[in-house]
């Protein structure tokens, strides 16, 4: 479909090509997915689920009770009138009665409030933090996956809706106990009423899930094209993107990408829930002729002065309710089974396991960088086909400075995955230390390694000391190990010049934030990394955005400072790892040159044709 973007037809919804793939829960997925949903909630806050779940359904029993007080005054006022009476003590008790439950309404409404307020508010951190611990727990293997990384896309999307999927389900339980008090009441003086309202709802439930599964549809469908939407309107919002949308007159075409594609979404939707209100509306008012029907019967029960005035009000009452509780309970029984969709991803989620198990054996923190041996290790990413390694062999010895070299894709930052155990090799071992790598405990593991990630990690919620303190996260912050560190990533300089020095929030976005340059932000990675000093260092392209001569300072460093440790740097600019004790040069996955830098250069393979062409490009005259 194309969409008339302003002056140009520019656009087709992605979503109009594919086939959709929309797939509604059955009703025993629906009862499994609303079952662990419960569950979910409930254990994160057991008290306050059982006092909503209680309110819930004791207001609906209050309004019967209510209903009923009120016939029993009306009886009363009609003897009384009726007999000439002007002493009106027999209703003081039915007053009393209504004072009495006025008090309880209102507790029960206030204990209600607070516990419907309280369950929203404070599972909304508890849910958003269980789907992170769940999502630590899977590992980032079974992450991958793509069905799985759809799914954690539009789980973090819906857990918003958790909270209100419960309370949907108490609803519908509470609408579903009215509507079995009130039948047991109205079956015995208007039985016929029950199969009646039963037949009409038939139509009613059909024509609101049509709708609805419509509508929902609808939403899903074109979910993509409503986060692109919303992308455009982001570019717009923001200032850092404002930059270059000013520049290049961007304007207007983000603007048309956003609007034009809403309006048309909303009144889409606008057009199917007036589809679905005008049938709903048509079918329950089939259902008020079945009540007004009972109207009739239940005047004529009075007329032949079978029942009281005040039974009439009672069973009017009873009538609407019965036929209102049941329309409602259609309507929110087809509104969970469509949001059942939502939670399904989040009730999945839970169902998945890691890719791999964690490892038994404690491995004790190292003072010495451990050797590393990987022996006919093979691997393929577990959602492509394509091999990265093919019976790849390297050893690293305690304490050695190797540097890894190559083209894009050959395989370096897989390396430092696998090393890291974010993922396990289809075949062969790794070894550390001559333990083999997967029997370890992973967490034992990790307090050995400091792995700075070609795509590191910027934290600019925190402060300058904060994001290099967190390096060692579990221990008290050392002032002079940090100071060396940021001297080590030669960000002291600039460190010194913002306004609150290590104390410097590093975004705009807070007051008094400043933001640093990307070669600033990887110097504090850099930075974070000495701090750690771990046995174990790996640097994948550490360098990349960091002029050259903060690069050679750092890199002088980084041999010094990891003296006993093992390192590993992965660069794409050779003068930087040139004094490392070994360079391997990585080609498809496996190890195509290695040695000294000197050997390699006498080799005159890859490296040096490589090494040359960047000299040459320094230099601009060719050769160092
Ligand atoms: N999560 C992933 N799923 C599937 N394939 C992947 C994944 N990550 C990387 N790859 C593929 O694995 C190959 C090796 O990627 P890797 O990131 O290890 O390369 P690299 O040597 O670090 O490259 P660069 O120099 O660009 O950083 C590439 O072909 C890449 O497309
Ligand atoms: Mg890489």
């Amino acid at each position: 479909m194309m969409f008339g973007f302003g002056k140009k037809k520019i656009n087709t919804l992605a979503s109009d090509k594919k086939e959709s793939d929309y797939k509604k829960v059955g009703n025993r997925e629906f009862w499994d997915v609303s079952i662990w949903v419960f569950g979910f909630i409930y254990r994160m806050e057991p008290l306050r689920t059982l006092v909503f779940l209680s309110t819930s359904v004791l207001s609906n029993f209050s309004d019967i009770v209510y209903t009923f007080i009120f016939a029993k005054i009306i009886d009363v006022l009609v003897k009384a009138s009726t007999n000439g009476v002007s002493n009106l003590s027999d209703i003081y008790p039915y007053i009393a009665l209504i004072v009495v439950y006025g008090i309880a309404n209102r507790i029960i409404s206030y204990i209600g409030v607070i516990s419907d307020y309280g369950l929203r508010m404070l599972t909304e951190p508890k849910i958003t933090r269980a789907l992170y611990t769940r999502l630590n727990y899977l590992g980032i293997q079974t992450l991958e996956k793509p069905q799985v990384n759809d799914r954690i896309y539009r789980a973090s999307e819906s857990t918003d809706y958790l909270c209100s999927y419960m309370q949907g389900l108490v609803e519908i339980l509470s609408s579903f106990i009215q509507i079995v008090v009130t039948f047991v009441i109205v079956v015995k003086f208007f039985p016929i009423f029950v199969p009646i309202v039963l037949l009409v709802s038939i139509p009613f439930y059909y024509t609101d899930k049509v709708h609805r599964g419509a509508s929902y549809k609808f939403i899903y469908d074109h979910a993509e094209n409503s986060r692109s939407a919303m992308l455009s309107s982001n570019d717009l919002g923001l200032p850092a993107k404002l930059n270059e949308v000013t520049v290049i007159q961007a304007f207007n075409f983000l603007d048309r990408k956003f609007f034009n594609f809403k309006i048309w979404y909303e009144k889409k939707l606008v057009s199917i829930n007036t589809k679905r209100r005008f049938f709903n509306n048509f079918f329950a008012f089939l259902g008020d002729l079945a009540v007004y029907a009972g109207f009739v019967v239940v005047f004529s029960q009075l007329v032949k002065k079978v029942i009281s005035v005040g039974d009439v009000t009672f069973r009017v009452n009873l009538l609407s309710r019965f036929q209102s509780s049941f329309t409602h309970m259609i309507t929110m029984i087809n509104n969970k089974m469509e949001q059942a969709l939502r939670m399904r991803d989040i009730y999945l989620l839970y169902q998945e396991t890691p890719a791999f198990k964690d490892g038994s054996i404690e491995h004790p923190k190292l003072s010495k960088g451990p050797e590393i041996d990987i022996k006919n290790m093979s691997f393929k990413y577990p959602n492509t086909e394509k091999p990265i390694f093919n019976n790849l062999g390297l050893n690293i010895k305690s304490g050695e400075k190797v540097a890894i070299v190559g083209h894009n894709g050959a395989g370096k930052t897989t390396l430092v995955k696998l090393l890291c155990r974010i993922y396990q090799p289809t075949q062969g071992e790794i070894y550390v230390n001559n333990q083999v790598l997967k029997d370890i405990k992973i967490d034992t593991w990790y307090q050995n390694m400091g792995v700075l990630f070609q795509e590191f990690n910027q934290y600019p919620q925190l402060t300058v000391r904060e994001n290099i303190a967190i390096g060692n996260p579990n221990e008290p912050v050392d002032e002079v190990a940090l100071h060396l560190a940021a001297q080590s990533a030669d960000a002291t300089q600039f460190i010194e010049e913002f306004p609150n020095k290590f104390d410097q929030i590093l975004s705009e976005k807070f007051k008094g934030g400043v933001r640093p340059s990307t070669g600033q932000w990887q110097k504090l990675a850099i930075a974070r990394f000495f701090y750690r000093n771990a046995p174990l260092v790996i640097f994948d392209e550490p360098t990349a955005s960091i002029d050259a001569v903060s690069e050679y300072n750092i890199f002088n460093k980084i041999y010094d400072f990891f003296k006993e440790k093992t390192v590993i740097i992965i660069s794409h600019r050779f003068s930087t790892v040139r004094n490392a004790d070994r360079i391997i040069v990585l080609d498809h996955g496996e190890i195509v040159e290695q040695g000294t830098h000197s050997f390699l250069m006498s080799n005159n393979g890859y490296y040096a044709k490589a090494f040359n062409l960047q000299a040459k490009g320094y230099s601009g005259s060719g050769g160092e």
